[in-house]
C-alpha cells in the first residue's frame, strides 16, 4: 500500500507501562500511591518510581526540551556562562495515566538536547531526596544523555520555601568571576512558591529568565476566599508571601470578589500582582501558556529573543510533535 503517512517521533520515550491500570480518577491514583506520591502499580522500564500525571503533563516537557535546545544552541556564542537551573524536578519519568504510558519528564528532557551541551551547568532541585536519588540514577544510565552533559549535571535536595537552600548549592558553584544567564524553571504543584525564591534568583547571576508554572487551580481556586475571612490562616500566610508587596487581602475590590465567590477574578488579579513585580525590574516579555484549566506557564524576560524563543518552543503541543511529518510511502 502506498500513500501519506505520519512518521511518528518518539521523542519523549514513550513505552506502555506495565502494570498501570488507567485509572479513571484522583481517588483511585492516590488509593495507588505510596507516601511520596509514586504509583505502585506501574512498573518503569528501569523499575525505579514515577508520578502520574494526565496527558497535558508531556506538554511541559516538550516545551522545555524543544526551548533549552533552541536557547542552548542560538546562545552559545553570545553567552560565555549559561545556566539552566530546575526548581521541582520530579524523577525524570512520567506515567501518562490516560495512555498507560510512560514518558521523560522535564529533566530527562531537556538533558538529551543538543542544546543542553552549551550549557556551562545544568542544576535539578526537588524537595524529596527519594526523587533526587532517582533522578540521579535516571541520568547517570540514560543512553541518551551524553556524557559530556553528565558531567555538567548537578542534582540536590532543596526546598523552594527555604530558597538558601537553592542558593548555597548555586553559590558553591558557579563562582562570581563566571556567572551569566539563568534559565530557571519552576515546577510546583501549587500556588506556594515564595517570592524571595524570584528575589534571590533575581539578584543572582547577570540576568535571568523564567518559567514557571502558576498552579492557581489546586489549593489557591479552593482555600483564597476563605482566606480573606481567616487572616490568620495558613493559606492567607502562603499566598500573601507569592507576591512581593502584601496588600492582595486588603484591596477593597479583591475583597468584594472573594465575598462573591470570585475565584476567576481573584486568581487574575495575584497573577497580575506576581507580574507587575518582574515588569518592575524591566521584565517586559510575559507569554502565558495554558496546559490545563488548573495551571499555566508563564514564561518571563527582559529579552525579546527569549520571547521568540519560547513561541517557537511552545507553538506546538507534544502529539503533535510526537506525530511528526508526513511522509510519503510507495509499498
Ligand atoms: C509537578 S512535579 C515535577 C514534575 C517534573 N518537573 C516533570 O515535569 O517531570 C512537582 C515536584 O515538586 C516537588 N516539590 C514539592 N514541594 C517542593 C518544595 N517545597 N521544594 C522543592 N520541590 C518541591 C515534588 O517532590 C515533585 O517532585
Amino acid at each position: 500500500m502506498s500513500g501519506l503517512s505520519y512518521e511518528k517521533k518518539n521523542i519523549l520515550h514513550r513505552v506502555k507501562v506495565e502494570g498501570c491500570i488507567r485509572c479513571p480518577n484522583s481517588e483511585q491514583r492516590k488509593k495507588h500511591q505510596d507516601q511520596y506520591g509514586y504509583c505502585t502499580y506501574a512498573k518503569t522500564t528501569d523499575g525505579l518510581g514515577a508520578r502520574c500525571v494526565g496527558g497535558w503533563g508531556a506538554n511541559k516537557a516538550v516545551f522545555l526540551k524543544y526551548y533549552v535546545d533552541i536557547t542552548g544552541k542560538a546562545l552559545k556564542s553570545s553567552w560565555e556562562n549559561i545556566y539552566y537551573i530546575e526548581i521541582c524536578s520530579g524523577p525524570g519519568i512520567c506515567v501518562d495515566y490516560n495512555e498507560g504510558e510512560q514518558f521523560d519528564g522535564t529533566a530527562l528532557a531537556v538533558l538529551q538536547t543538543e542544546g543542553a551541551k552549551y550549557f556551562s551547568k545544568l542544576f535539578f532541585f526537588d524537595i524529596n531526596p527519594i526523587t533526587i536519588e532517582i533522578l540521579k540514577q535516571r541520568i547517570a544510565n540514560s543512553p541518551n544523555i551524553c556524557e559530556e552533559v553528565k558531567q555538567k549535571v548537578i542534582v540536590s535536595v532543596g526546598d523552594y520555601k527555604k530558597p538558601n537552600s537553592i542558593l548555597n548549592v548555586l553559590y558553591a558553584n558557579i563562582p562570581s568571576n563566571v556567572r551569566g544567564l539563568n534559565v530557571v524553571f519552576v515546577d510546583p504543584t501549587d500556588l506556594s512558591v515564595p517570592f524571595k525564591l524570584y528575589d534571590s534568583l533575581l539578584n543572582f547571576g547577570n540576568t535571568a529568565d523564567f518559567i514557571t508554572n502558576y498552579a492557581y487551580g489546586t489549593d489557591f481556586q479552593r482555600n483564597v476566599v476563605s482566606a480573606f475571612k481567616k487572616p490568620k490562616s495558613p493559606s492567607r500566610k502562603k499566598y500573601e508571601g507569592t507576591l512581593q508587596e502584601l496588600g492582595f487581602f486588603e484591596d477593597e475590590v479583591n475583597r468584594l470578589d472573594a465575598e462573591h465567590n470570585n475565584f476567576r477574578e481573584l486568581a487574575k488579579e495575584h497573577k497580575k500582582q506576581f507580574l507587575k513585580s518582574f515588569e518592575d525590574r524591566g521584565y517586559k516579555f510575559v507569554i502565558t501558556t495554558r496546559i490545563k484549566w488548573y495551571y499555566e506557564l508563564i514564561y518571563i524576560s527582559k529579552n525579546p529573543l527569549g520571547r521568540k524563543f519560547w513561541e517557537e518552543a511552545s507553538k506546538k503541543s507534544a502529539r503533535e510533535r510526537e506525530v511528526g511529518q508526513k511522509t510519503l510511502s510507495f509499498d
